[in-house]
């Protein structure tokens, strides 16, 4: 007996207008990607061939953290996680919960009061203050208000990430180019933030996020002053990223989103983890 009809591809490979760079720049093309290892999809699409040798397949790592804020705010208690590359994470919780603080330990605004956060394999008390910008470039953060620069095009907010980090001029372009194409604004390039919608302002923030080529993204609540439309859009791009081998860990209230996804969800209350599942939903299912 015939089965039902099969498609070429499974249902998990995504299709659509993918930008691809070659020696002419960039072009979309409709194409079904094909399945390959998620890091050889980013070089291609993201890295230009870089090549890391990668032995440490865990992107960060949190140890029994807390953090007591200097007025006595316990703002995060006992909190364990641990990332491995590729992982979309969903941070959840009540406003308050921790979720902001966790964030600032990641990218190192705060240090815990106790516990281990690393990075890439890299404790963040121990770098020294000389080296914390080498290990934010490892981590691409978006937020909910965008905080792009008013005075700048989009293109030059992208290309400004990579001038304050000393990237010779030659390399800019290109890399700018680049990641403009794949949140689909490079028709918007020359406009400025107020020419702009909230989704696009938001594709431009997680282009300038990505324009470093990080192991991470962070986005702490990007979707909090969309419409749901546009919220599902961002959604979507975020995962279109991930599939290309970057992490994304995103601290959101949108329930209707998290529960559709069936992502990694961790749930904070109170400063600590209450539930940590993979394939979860906004609220816990009793
Ligand atoms: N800089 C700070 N000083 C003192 N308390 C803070 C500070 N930042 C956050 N908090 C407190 O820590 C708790 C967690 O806040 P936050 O991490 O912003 O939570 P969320 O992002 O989940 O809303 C809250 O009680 C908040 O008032
Ligand atoms: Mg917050």
């Amino acid at each position: 007996m015939a089965g039902p009809a099969r498609s070429r591809h499974p249902p998990e490979v995504p299709s659509g207008r993918l930008p691809l760079h070659g020696a002419g720049g960039s072009l979309a093309l409709d194409v079904a990607l094909p399945i390959v290892p998620a890091r050889s999809l980013r070089e291609r699409l993201l890295g230009g061939g870089r090549t890391r040798a990668r032995t440490d397949r865990t992107v960060l790592v949190l140890h029994d953290v807390t953090k007591e804020y200097p007025n006595g705010r316990v703002a995060l208690r006992d909190v364990d996680l641990v990332i491995p590359e590729g992982d979309f994470v969903f941070l959840v919780g009540p406003s308050g919960a921790g979720k902001s603080t966790l964030i600032k330990l990641l990218i190192r605004d705060e240090l815990p009061t106790r516990g281990e956060v690393v990075l890439d394999g890299q404790d963040l008390a121990r770098i020294g203050r000389r080296n914390v910008p080498r290990v934010r470039r490892k981590i691409g953060i978006v937020f909910q208000d965008f905080k792009l620069l008013p005075r700048k095009s989009v293109w030059e907010n992208v290309a400004f990430a990579l001038e304050v980090t000393g990237t010779p001029r030659r390399r800019i372009r290109p890399a700018v180019d680049r990641v403009l194409a794949l949140v689909g604004l490079t028709a918007q390039a020359r406009q400025h933030p107020h020419q702009l919608s909230g989704g696009e302002q938001q594709r431009t923030a997680i282009a300038r996020a990505l324009v470093h080529d990080p192991r991470l993204i962070i986005a702490d609540e990007p979707t909090g002053n969309l419409d749901p439309l546009i919220s599902w859009e961002i959604i979507q791009l975020l995962l279109r990223i991930n599939e290309l081998g970057v992490t994304v860990l995103m601290a959101t209230h949108n329930a209707d989103v998290v529960t559709a996804l069936r992502k990694r969800v961790v749930a904070l209350e109170e400063g600590r983890v209450i539930r940590d599942e993979v394939g979860g939903t906004y609220h816990r299912v009793d």
